[in-house]
């Protein structure tokens, strides 16, 4: 009945933003080496780094605070918290870890051996960086779909079918000891995966008898984008859409920071007995006993309760739209992104936003530099300077295959002022983009230098 797609929740704790000037800014971006990693929060007044432990937690959540049980074994916040997973995935083993990236390290350890190959629709860079310290090689199979970012195609997250069957063909079942798929594919655009694709990929698991797991960040979101998208999804609820992509899989990692809405925590999950004791053991070694994991029983509360707020549909139909609106109205405006939005963030092109630099003059850095001087919004390159690379020989600076800045946005945190003001920013950002300057990186790291790399602009 009404356009307005409100928030539906109300505030009732406030965190004051500190307020700085284009002034300011400017000497900060330039203590902090250009690299926006290196600021310091307060100084930032919108930030879109990451959606990644940075959602805001309901009164709901923080009465679990008070509940969580902290006995070292049996808490009955661990059964709340194995329970409430369990109600959601149906998965029957279920241990807690700190983060995704501890489910991961457990899961490739016990799983993969060295020379195997581990197929994903596209790994998260946690996800290769376990699988490849394994010595195992990380697939990434991404739908040929997701190389055109203008079209309405409503899957691009999906896997390419016919080349994980190729994969099967080329190496052999024996060594692909699983297959992943991640929903939705963040590395890939955050764009959903659809039921079709993922029966099929399961289908193919089945036939050479390999487990697929699920990377589940963000699940629910990936079920509501399926309820709106896919035909003959409309009246199913997310809850039995989330339930029918667990029923394809054996199990599943969670970075419960992202979809669960908490601020540290995660978890994996099988069907298989003798795996889930296999994982108990690596588990007890770094993370803690199985009733814990890494967590205390407060954060076990937390979890459990943020489960069942991530299927609510109130809540998903408010995140996925504000999500669209931004991408929508910066669309509207010209600026170049990846279409159509998916759920958790925006990718802008930096290519043909700041075309007239070259990917090794890194136009993600200098897009997302000039947001934050012009209005104190963090975003994050994700181009040449995140997965790029240079020649320790000769210099010579190897581009990355795309150059995107991703705009993540954090749940329940922001309201829709803050999001048009984002829009401002950037449309601003948009009309500048003939001055904006290029980079150089004069200081770097030997690996994952975007996190400390000092940059200067080149004048
Ligand atoms: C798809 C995906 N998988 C795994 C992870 C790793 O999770 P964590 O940061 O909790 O270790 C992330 C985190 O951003 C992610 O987006």
């Amino acid at each position: 009945m009404f356009k307005t797609i409100i928030e539906p929740f109300r505030i009732k704790v406030v965190e004051q933003i500190k307020m700085t000037t284009p002034e300011q800014r400017k000497v900060m971006l330039a203590e902090a080496g250009y690299n926006i990693f290196s600021l310091r929060s307060d100084d930032v007044i919108i930030d879109l780094l990451t959606d990644s432990g940075t959602g805001a937690m309901s009164a709901n959540q923080w009465g679990g605070v008070m509940r969580g049980d902290e006995s070292y074994a049996g808490s009955p916040s661990y059964f709340h918290f194995r329970d409430s997973v369990n109600d959601i995935t149906g998965f029957e083993h279920i241990i807690p870890t700190h983060q995704g990236r501890a489910a991961e390290r457990i899961l490739f350890t016990v799983m993969c051996k060295e020379g195997d190959v581990v197929p994903n629709n596209s790994h998260f860079d946690t996800t290769r960086a376990n699988v490849e310290f394994r010595g195992a090689i990380a697939l990434d199979l991404p739908s040929p779909e997701l190389a055109d970012m203008d079209s309405d195609y409503p899957f691009k997250g999906n896997m390419d079918v016919a080349r994980l069957r190729d994969a099967f063909n080329e190496y052999g079942a024996d060594r692909i000891p699983l297959v992943m798929m991640t929903v939705t594919n963040n590395s890939g655009g955050g764009q959903p995966v659809s039921m079709a694709n993922m029966r099929a990929v399961s289908d193919l698991c089945h036939e050479y008898n390999t487990p697929l797991y699920l990377d589940a960040c963000r699940i629910t979101e990936n079920a509501y984008l399926i309820k709106q998208r896919e035909p003959g999804f409309a009246d199913k609820t997310v809850r039995a859409i989330v339930r029918e992509m667990c029923d394809l899989a054996e199990g599943c990692t969670m970075s419960a920071k992202k979809d669960a809405i908490v601020n540290m925590g995660g978890f994996l999950a099988t069907r298989d007995a003798a795996l889930a004791q296999e994982h108990k053991v690596l588990l007890i070694l770094t993370e803690g006993f199985p009733t814990y994991g890494g967590l205390s029983g407060r954060d076990l509360e937390a979890l459990a309760i943020g489960m069942q707020e991530a299927v609510d549909e109130d809540y998903l139909h408010y995140r996925i739209a504000s999500t669209h609106y931004v991408g929508q109205h910066l669309r509207d405006a010209g600026v170049p992104l990846l279409w159509p939005t998916g759920g958790h963030a925006i990718y802008l092109d930096a290519k043909r936003f700041a075309s007239h630099l070259e990917p090794q003059q890194l136009p993600g850095v200098s897009v997302a530099n000039a947001m934050y001087e012009l209005g104190g919004v963090r975003a994050c390159e994700i181009g040449t300077l995140m997965f790029g690379s240079r020649d320790p020989e000769t210099g010579v600076e190897f581009a990355a295959p795309r150059e995107l800045v991703r705009l993540a946005i954090p749940r329940r945190t922001y309201t829709q002022s803050h999001m048009d003001y984002v829009i401002e920013v950037v449309v601003k950002a948009l009309e500048q983009r003939d001055s904006l300057p290029a980079y150089r990186i004069v200081e770097q790291a030997p690996f994952l230098r975007h996190f400390s790399a000092k940059l200067e602009p080149v004048t």
